[in-house]
């Protein structure tokens, strides 16, 4: 198969194309990736030379530039990690969230349907749920809960899953949808929580945790995400949603001081900062579905997964030394500055 996987140079979508790349020689993955903040070739370091994978620089959101490709390579299937992904920023800059996650998800959808695919893949999350009660925890989401944003990333990315499924029912696309809890792992950008507090520990660095530390997230080993999109590309059922998740809930505090304590830090290092605006409490996934139909199961618990994701940050300090060192000073100081 020719797969066009789009935000390859990404956390998830890096860590997908390393995987794949060697699992599935047979395969040819076209990574296409705007390179925007968030994107680094480094991540792809491994594979750059593979016969069977290719880079190309592109926005999805550029309409001629996607069909020039599409009309190139003709690709038989196409999974779309490209998005604007951090609830911080889309709560300063939302429209750059409506562009990537929305329109570029639409402009994808209309090459897929003017060439022919065999699959369109959308990552989803478990955000275009909303949010949970923390005193509910017998609460989970399902793939028939509503959709329910709260912030303007979630439902830029809820906005982006109707329109796929519009694209099913309306012109027969054969598409898969899936929505996972929270990934962690190596190649996570060091703007999101775990990253965040192992680089700050490392560097004896404040730790900020919002509000109170006691929102909860669902934790996934980034690997294990990967395994289940590529058995949902192969096994999964045309117009369906699965959700990924793993029963790894933690809250926020709990998480930052398994890290203070796996690298020997302080817990004078935390300090609590003002909340997130409309900041979701509860995200809590059942995978029933993905492990019914599809045998999907995590193999990485958040103890070992901690461990392997710290251990990789200390092996591979240039590849987040760089991003410390470049434009991401400028947006940590906007952030965090006054807060510290
Ligand atoms: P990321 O921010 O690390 O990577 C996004 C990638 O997309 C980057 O390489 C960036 O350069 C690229 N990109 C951004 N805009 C683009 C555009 N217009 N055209 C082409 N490329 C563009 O994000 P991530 O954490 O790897 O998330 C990947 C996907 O998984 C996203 O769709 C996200 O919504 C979803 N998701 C993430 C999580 C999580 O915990 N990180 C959980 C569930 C779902
Ligand atoms: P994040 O990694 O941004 O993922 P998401 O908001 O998509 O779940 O944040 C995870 C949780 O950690 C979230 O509840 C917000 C919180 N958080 C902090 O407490 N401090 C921080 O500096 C960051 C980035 C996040």
């Amino acid at each position: 198969m020719k797969i066009i996987v789009t935000g390859g140079a990404g956390f998830i979508g890096g860590n997908y194309v390393l995987l794949m790349v060697k699992k599935h020689p047979e395969d040819t993955i076209i990574c296409v990736d705007a390179l925007t903040y968030a994107g680094n070739m480094e991540t792809l370091e491994a594979v750059k030379d593979a016969p069977n994978f290719k880079f190309v620089k592109a926005d999805i959101a550029d309409r001629e530039a996607m069909d020039k490709l599409f009309a190139e390579e003709k690709p038989d299937v196409v999974i779309n990690f490209a998005a604007e992904s951090h609830v911080d920023r889309s709560i300063t800059n939302p429209e750059l969230f409506l562009q990537t996650n929305i329109i570029g998800t639409g402009v994808l959808l209309d090459a897929c349907r003017k060439y022919g695919i065999t699959r369109y893949h959308q990552v989803s999350t478990d955000e275009v749920y909303g949010d949970l009660p923390l005193d509910r925890p017998d609460l989970f989401f399902t793939e028939e809960t509503p959709l329910h944003t709260s912030s303007p990333y979630s439902a830029s990315k809820a906005s982006s899953d109707l329109l796929v499924l519009a694209y099913y029912r309306t012109y027969g696309l054969p598409v898969t949808i899936s929505r996972c809890s929270n990934n962690y792992g190596p190649y996570h950008f060091p703007e999101k929580l775990i990253p965040l507090m192992i680089a700050n520990a490392l560097n004896d660095k404040p730790l900020p945790v919002y509000g109170k530390g006691d929102n909860v997230r669902d934790w996934l080993y980034v690997e294990d995400h990967c395994i289940a999109i590529d058995m949902i590309i192969r096994n999964g059922k045309v117009g369906e949603v699965y959700n990924i998740g793993g029963h790894n809930e933690r809250t926020n505090l709990e998480v930052v001081k398994t890290i203070i304590r796996e690298l020997g830090k302080s817990e004078d290092l935390i300090r609590f900062v003002e909340d997130r605006a409309g900041h979701d409490r509860r995200y809590a996934i059942d995978p029933t579905k993905i492990k019914n139909e599809l045998g999907w199961e995590p193999t990485t618990t958040f103890d070992e997964g901690i461990k392997m994701t710290i251990k990789w940050y200390l092996d591979n300090k240039t590849w987040w030394e760089n991003i410390l060192s470049g434009e991401y000073a400028n947006y940590y100081d906007k952030m965090y500055g006054e807060k510290l």
